[in-house]
């Protein structure tokens, strides 16, 4: 009984030896921090009363009351105590089909904060019911489909195995503490009722109440998730059990960290509390919905990975995803905090952005420069100097006299612009938003009830109360027309600093104990602020959306940088202020990949780094990866030099100009992913273990990805690099994306490549097909009637399948069922097109559009002849003779079929004939 302190070298007096081991480990573990951020702004574990008291602490006295242990519905309810500390709690499990709950709360008297608007409202269809397999005075043992739980009374302890095979523990290390609420008494501990950091003062009205926990993944090398870290995606440890000594701990708390280092567990803007585990033919996941600030250690043993979580204050509210496959874990988590909002076409195409584009006529020449350079993009964006004195919602007279003229000239060549609007009100009262806002008491208050005054771009701003629904329904009301002078149709939001992002404040936020809505305190709901900020933005385009063009809208597009759990639904995050370096390149894609996982797909980094000069070479890889990037935008710092794609002399014009091309020449495949991510909730960019979880070679493999499940990315990353080393796991077969020419790997999957500065390498993956638009148009409004092309990608029994999904693009009607998802499959030379099953045939979308390319790669051999047929009607549609003529942009060993005119939303099969 009693607490024991397992990591002595976390509380700030470890000895000589263990400061040793802890600057040997900072070293060998990777963290070492640039010289950029500037680390002692920000808190560290030991900073931090909470996570000095529980991050590490041992507590063997919780235990629960045999005779309190209730069975009703899906529920089983316990009581959970701890005599020493004089805690009484209540343990509620609860069954859902593929998930389970673990709730650990005080009675409501004590009003703890529970974040509200993430989970689904629907949860609760997805109840079930346990069954109970044995209960004793010791234990309970309970079944849900193929998962077993075993609840353990003293010391109190929960494991869950599936098939009859341990997969997690909960509290196996005895790290489970819940602080109770308490009255103030003489002689207290330090830290419990003030703690103070940088000469800033918390005061602590509510004293402690932090919770921890430790969950135990058996025979599982590598965790993933927890967003938003630079870090690699299979997280390091950070606390190594032999020796006790520690790294820092992964840290979630919304902060304005810029020119961020590489390889840091710091928390960055966003926060996602959802942690994965893959092992070999197991995923399962764990997501805390908590919004306080938090930190979780990893350790990894022989015997599997083991996480130690702690939050500030809130609930217990865990959510324990069974999978078994990754995308059942992501299916699980979007059935609790929703899947991906679709995104509008235009969204998936380039953005062009830059702090800041000066003037109007700065704006025309960057737009028609695309246009001379024939590089095609969809969106520019304005930063805050286009602002009268960052008052948002307002423009700088002198620089942007018509900014309606504007968006109208831009809008007629099918582009759009878009408007930062930040959540900081220039605290000025002749500022209508100030104003209002202030008269309506819609502001954050300090801790003596004041209007919060913090310093932030305007100077001296005050922050939106966005807990409160009434404020964020009367924000969403500001981007109506008449309300937001200049804005047009044609414009879209950015929103940017909502961690909130306050200059004068402790580690560059807002105070803590600064007060909400209904008096909740800042710290209860720091990581959800962001995020609150975010929707009701988003509110306000669906409710412009409807005034201009009626009830099926128009989808909102704003972008965020603060982001937490349920921000899938609302819009797109991007990784924040990352430098010009080759690092900032190479961090990228596991910082897109991590935060993908946690089930916001829609997220990309800033192309060319927002800091920093990036040279010819590292501007052209950077377009060349971000291609893939599921949210593509080239942005740039005040002080960097110009950058947009035609200023790096005329190589490196031409290959951007590719890169972005080929972007466009993807959009019907990534569209498509999005939709999946929409229905299911599957990440876009996906790692290499996420679609062969059953090769392990992939699970720590982070400098590749897929893209949807058909390519393969193996981007060049390294300067000057004259060659790649490539891993393509499972059997495949696979095939140059360049060439079509079969890849043929060593037994173990690697194989090296020579690299020039024009190579992307890329693979198909045998067995799918891939839609695409290859024709060159200057944005996706451009290519809008464009046809079609199949990219067929055979497997060793020569099949394929793929798919295409289409609707308007812009509007909801495709939640009226308008739309068509085209399922193309190829077997014993046919391919057919015929509506996804399930789906209504025909379908209530259509089109004219038709598919004027089929290319076929895996036949083995070159086609001496060849002859289309479509079946049923037997009409022939093409014969041709060998080899086959080669083109620009299409694999060599491919057959291509020309013009076959087949429509797009029509059922057909056709039969091909080849002779060798
Ligand atoms: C690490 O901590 C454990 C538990 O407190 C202790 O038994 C062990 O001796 C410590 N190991 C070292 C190397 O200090
Ligand atoms: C798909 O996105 C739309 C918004 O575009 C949203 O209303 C819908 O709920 C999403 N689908 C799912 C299953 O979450």
């Amino acid at each position: 009984m009693g607490e024991e302190m397992i990591n002595p070298s976390r509380k700030g007096n470890h000895s000589f030896l263990t400061s040793f081991f802890l600057i040997f480990l900072f070293s060998s573990l990777q963290f070492q921090l640039s010289t950029s951020v500037k680390v002692e702004d920000f808190k560290k574990c030991t900073d931090a009363a909470f996570c000095n008291r529980l991050l590490g602490t041992r507590d063997e006295g919780y235990y629960i009351d045999p005779a309190s242990v209730q069975f009703s519905g899906p529920s089983v309810t316990a009581r959970l105590l701890n005599k020493a500390k004089g805690t009484d709690v209540t343990l509620t499990m609860k069954a859902y089909k593929g998930f389970v709950r673990l709730l650990v709360n005080e009675d409501a008297s004590k009003k703890r904060f529970e974040v509200p608007g993430v989970l689904m409202h629907d949860l609760g269809s997805r109840e079930a019911i346990w069954s109970k397999k044995a209960q004793t005075a010791q234990s309970l043992l309970l079944q849900l489909e193929d998962a077993e739980m075993q609840l353990q009374y003293s010391p109190f302890q929960i494991g869950i195995s599936i098939k009859g095979k341990p997969v997690m523990s909960f509290n196996g290390r005895q790290m489970f503490n819940f602080e109770h609420l308490r009255q103030k008494q003489e002689g207290d501990p330090e830290g419990w009722w003030e703690e103070t950091f940088k000469g800033h003062v918390d005061s602590k009205p509510r004293g402690p109440e932090a919770i921890s926990f430790d969950l135990e993944f058996p025979d599982t090398q590598h965790v993933y998730g927890l967003p938003e870290h630079a870090t690699s995606l299979s997280l390091n440890p950070t606390v190594d059990l032999a020796d006790n000594a520690t790294s820092e701990p992964y840290r979630l708390y919304n902060l304005d960290v810029f020119e961020y280092a590489p390889e840091s567990p710091f928390g960055l803007y966003g926060s996602i509390p959802f942690l994965w585990a893959q092992k070999l033919g197991v995923a399962v996941g764990a997501f805390w919905l908590n919004a306080a600030e938090m930190y979780v250690d990893v350790g990894k043993t022989e015997e599997g990975t083991f996480t130690n979580w702690v939050a500030e204050s809130g609930i217990l509210d865990l959510f324990l995803l069974l999978g078994p496959t990754p995308a059942k874990v992501s299916e699980q988590y979007a059935q609790i905090t929703g899947a991906t909002a679709l995104p509008q076409y235009f969204a998936l195409g380039y953005h062009q952005c830059r702090w800041n584009y000066r003037d109007e006529a700065d704006v025309r020449q960057v737009d028609a420069g695309f246009d001379a350079y024939d590089i095609p993009y969809d969106v520019i964006w304005l930063d805050i100097e286009h602002t009268d004195g960052k008052r948002y919602f307002t423009w700088d007279k002198s620089l942007f006299p018509d900014p309606v003229k504007l968006q109208e000239d831009v809008a007629s060549h099918g582009r759009k612009v878009v408007t930062i609007i930040d959540p900081h009100i220039k605290r000025d009262p002749g500022y209508y938003i100030y104003q209002e806002a202030e008269q309506n008491h819609y502001f954050v208050r300090d801790k003596d009830g004041k209007d919060f005054d913090g310093w932030c771009w305007p100077g001296s701003s005050s922050y939106l109360d966005m807990l409160n629904p009434e404020v964020r329904a009367w924000w969403a009301q500001q981007f109506a027309l008449s309300k937001y002078k200049g804005s047009t149709p044609n414009l879209y939001v950015w929103n940017d600093m909502n961690e909130p992002s306050v200059f004068t404040g402790p580690e560059i936020t807002m105070q803590k104990d600064n007060l909400h809505w209904r008096e909740v305190e800042h710290r209860n709901l720091h990581n959800l602020y962001g995020a609150l900020f975010h929707q009701g933005t988003a509110e306000g385009l669906i409710e412009r959306g409807k005034a201009v063009y009626g009830s099926d809208a128009d989808r909102p597009f704003v972008l965020s940088r603060a982001f937490f759990a349920g921000t899938q639904r609302v819009g797109p995050i991007w990784t924040g202020d990352n430098c010009a370096d080759w690092k900032h390149l190479r961090v990228s894609l596991p910082m897109i990949m991590s935060v993908g996982i946690a089930g916001l797909p829609f997220n990309g980094a800033d192309v060319g780094g927002f800091f920093g000069n990036p040279d010819a070479e590292l501007q052209t890889r950077w377009n060349q990866v971000a291609t893939f990037y599921p949210f593509f935008r080239g942005h740039a710092h005040l002080d960097a030099k110009r950058r947009e794609p035609w200023l790096f002399g005329e190589d490196a014009t031409r290959r951007i100009r590719d890169a972005i091309r080929a972007r466009y020449v993807l959009l019907p495949y990534i569209y498509t992913l999005f939709r999946h991510a929409n229905t299911t909730g599957l990440p876009v960019m996906r790692p290499l273990w996420y679609e062969f979880p059953e090769v392990e070679a992939t699970h720590g493999v982070d400098d590749e990805f897929m893209l949807g499940p058909a390519l393969l990315v193996s981007p060049v990353l390294e300067e000057g690099a004259e060659s790649r080393a490539v891993f393509l796991p499972g059997k495949g077969p696979w095939y140059s994306a360049r060439t079509g020419e079969p890849v043929k790997p060593d037994a173990g999957g690697a194989l090296t490549v020579p690299v020039t500065m024009d190579s992307v390498p890329s693979y198909l993956r045998g067995g799918h097909i891939m839609p695409l638009r290859e024709r060159a148009r200057r944005s996706t409004a451009a290519a809008r009637k464009d046809p079609y092309t199949l990219l067929v990608a055979l497997d060793s029994e020569g099949q394929a399948s793929g798919d295409l999904y289409l609707d308007d693009g812009s509007s909801f009607a495709y939640k009226r069922g308008l739309f068509a998802h085209r399922l193309f499959s190829f077997k014993d030379g046919m391919l057919s097109n015929q509506e996804l099953p399930g789906n209504p045939s025909p379908p209530r979308y259509s089109t004219d559009l038709v598919i004027e390319r089929i290319i076929i790669v895996g036949l083995g051999h070159p086609a001496k002849s060849f002859s289309v047929k479509e079946v049923g009607t037997g009409k022939v549609l093409q014969t041709g003779a060998g080899p086959v003529v080669q083109e620009a942009g299409v694999p060599e060993l491919a057959l291509v079929i020309r013009k076959p005119e087949l429509p797009v939303t029509g059922d057909w099969s056709i039969q091909l004939s080849v002779t060798a």
